[in-house]
């Protein structure tokens, strides 16, 4: 069965804790400056029909160091953007590569390439969700804080494609998740109601509040990511208005755990969803996240293709 990679829920906790294994062994071996043939003689699509600095340079690269060859796809340039549809596309490329990479404005266009084509698709981030960035902050929340369950990372943010993915994610692997979102912009209620299920068979315990501070108390984790996300250009004025209390500082830090690591997907908006202070400062393992992207999806890479 070809296995693609559209949303956390994907995976069970078995195959998450496996690949975050598989992630540090690729860490490990980079540092001992071990190359790896995984990929070779394989080519990966990446189309992209969004900007992105992490998530293309960490797949190029990854792709790079287990002997495959990455191919970049601006999706203007694809006949796709002529009108070609989706599921040609996933056909037409399903004859020449060994897996699509997506980001996509929109959740089906990943449903689509992956039933019409015959490989795998792994999601670069898509408006619903961005699972290869939670896999990337399990590994970096691991590293430090050496466990996973029965910590509590807090979102103070919109309830967005980072959220909902974090949601699933930490509920599969008992991480209690507090999630504090302005009135109207909740996480989707689908979303919610999966990572409840999650969070009963995991133990975990999941609230969503309109309260930063609440959610921030005692957490071990506090997690931030930007007030307007790509898409959402037209509605960045109303959005900037309703999440002005949403910053995650230095006033709001104190409430969490005494040793809490802070969190950011990036890119980052100083003095808007987190002050400078804060993402520059030592609590920040933000760099580590961003480095982490690229030895999880190696590990992704790795068993899907
Ligand atoms: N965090 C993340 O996905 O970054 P990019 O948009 O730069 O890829
Ligand atoms: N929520 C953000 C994440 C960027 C990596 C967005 O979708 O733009």
């Amino acid at each position: 069965m070809v296995k693609h990679l559209l949303s956390m829920q994907d995976l069970s906790p078995e195959e998450i804790h496996s690949l975050l294994e598989r992630a540090s062994y690729f860490k490990k071996q980079r540092l001992n400056r071990i190359l790896s043939d995984e990929l070779k003689g394989k080519t990966i699509a990446l189309i992209f029909q969004k900007p992105s600095t992490r998530t293309r340079v960490s797949f190029e690269t990854g792709i790079h160091e287990l002997g495959g060859n990455p191919l970049f796809l601006n999706a203007q340039e694809l006949q796709l953007s002529r009108g070609e549809t989706i599921a040609d596309t996933a056909r037409t490329l399903s004859r020449y590569v060994h897996g699509i990479v997506a980001r996509v404005t929109s959740h089906n266009y990943l449903i689509e390439l992956s039933k019409h084509g015959t490989i795998p698709v792994i999601n670069a981030l898509s408006p619903l969700e961005h699972p290869c960035q939670t896999l990337a902050d399990l590994l970096t929340i691991r590293e430090h804080k050496v466990k996973l369950k029965g910590l509590k990372l807090a979102w103070v943010s919109d309830g967005n494609n980072v959220c909902n993915s974090l949601l699933l994610g930490c509920t599969l692997v008992g991480i209690n998740i507090s999630a504090a979102c302005p009135k109207g912009y909740e996480p989707p209620p689908e979303v919610v109601k999966q990572a409840q299920k999650n969070a009963a068979k995991s133990g975990a315990k999941i609230e969503i509040l309109n309260d930063p501070k609440k959610a921030v108390t005692n957490a071990n984790v506090v997690y931030s990511d930007v007030w307007v996300s790509m898409g959402q250009k037209k509605e960045a004025q109303k959005r900037l208005r309703a999440f002005k209390e949403y910053q995650i500082n230095a006033k709001l830090l104190k409430l969490a755990k005494g040793d809490a690591i802070v969190m950011h997907c990036l890119p980052a908006h100083r003095g808007q969803e987190i002050t400078a202070e804060v993402i520059d400062g030592p609590r920040s393992v933000v760099w580590d996240q961003a480095e982490n992207r690229l030895h999880v999806q190696k590990a992704i890479l790795y068993t899907a293709i």
